[in-house]
């Protein structure tokens, strides 16, 4: 099947079918072999991409802007205090003076509804490089590590333990349902993902013969898993939100530690998390234990590897 994406803006997993992303998958695993053997095709040479941050970020960032330099394209770096978008202008303005001027534009934020913006006026393709909603270039790199450790993807098992609303968790589920995946989220009950994830999960694995299940105990979700995947307790921008202390209490039973893994009954689950981490120190309770970040089975750091040639791989596909 002929996939062309050229003029497609990548603002979640759900506007991808799952040939869509078998594709986008293909072309970041030759993306990431051409630039281990020192090639580089220059597919964005001439374009100039706008990097819109409103939100800190190490690995998306990067992941563009070195995206950006192999191919050949000038890319420019917008904080939230260089540009007047959401205060002296409006998304609409802005996003018809950037389409103007820029071939794309990737966009981290808070409020899905801007990158949605960003995209119906721009005019060209925009990129979703976070939201409180969504995170869907972070899923396609950690369905490529998946893809890369344990074969096809169809038919894993990949449980999330922690915050079940989150935006990563939403993109992972989203990409598992699409691709035939067994996705478990363990969380406590007031950490369930939004009723119409799960509607839209229904009717999705009907197609694919993926799994959604939701359990409140650890140590049942992760039984048989081929991967278990955290994040941090809290997100970017939530530190100060009521409730967070709570949110932090609730999730103590949820830390991924020896005894968690031990629980899937498989040697070779891999643990997976989108970085930053907090590693408990000891004293500290976090989402993760020291001896499982730093064991073999981690692959946190392909994760974040696989960012620069997923995110490469997409706006070479949506602008070429
Ligand atoms: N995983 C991720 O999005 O990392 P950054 O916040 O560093 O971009």
């Amino acid at each position: 099947m002929a996939i062309n994406l050229k003029g497609r803006s990548f603002l979640t997993l759900k506007d991808y079918s799952p040939f869509e992303i078998r594709y986008l998958l293909d072309l970041s695993r030759d993306y990431k072999q051409l630039k281990r053997a020192g090639v580089f095709p220059q597919r964005l040479k001439n374009k100039s991409i706008a990097l819109i941050f409103e939100k800190p970020s190490t690995r998306t960032r990067c992941a563009f802007t070195v995206a950006c330099y192999d191919e050949g394209a000038h890319s420019e770096y917008l904080g939230k205090n260089d540009i007047q978008m959401g205060k002296k202008e409006s998304i609409p303005d802005t996003a018809r003076v950037l389409g103007r001027m820029f071939d794309g534009i990737q966009f981290r934020g808070f409020d899905q509804k801007v990158v949605e913006g960003l995209a119906k006026w721009s005019g060209v393709p925009v990129w979703n490089g976070l939201t409180d909603e969504d995170h869907p270039t972070q899923a396609l790199a950690d369905l490529l590590t998946i893809e890369e450790n344990l074969g096809a993807v169809k038919g894993k098992k990949l449980v999330y333990v922690g915050d079940g609303r989150n935006n990563v968790s939403n993109a992972l589920l989203t990409a598992c349902m699409k691709m035939g995946m067994h996705y478990t989220i363990a969380a406590p009950e007031s950490l369930f993902p939004d009723r119409s994830l799960g509607d839209w999960a229904s009717k999705v694995a009907r197609e694919t013969g993926a799994i959604l299940e939701i359990e409140k105990d650890p140590f049942k979700a992760v039984k048989n898993a081929d991967a278990i995947y955290t994040d941090v307790w809290v997100s970017m921008g939530e530190e100060d939100k009521p409730g967070i202390r709570e949110r932090v209490e609730s999730l103590r039973p949820y830390q991924v530690n020896g005894k968690l893994m031990a629980a899937t009954g498989k040697n070779h689950t891999l643990f997976l998390h989108c970085l930053p981490a907090h590693h408990t120190d000891g004293v500290h309770d976090m989402e993760v234990t020291e001896d499982v970040f730093e064991s073999s089975n981690s692959k946190v750091f392909d994760e974040a590897e696989n960012r620069l040639h997923t995110i490469k791989a997409v706006m070479v596909a949506t602008l070429t």
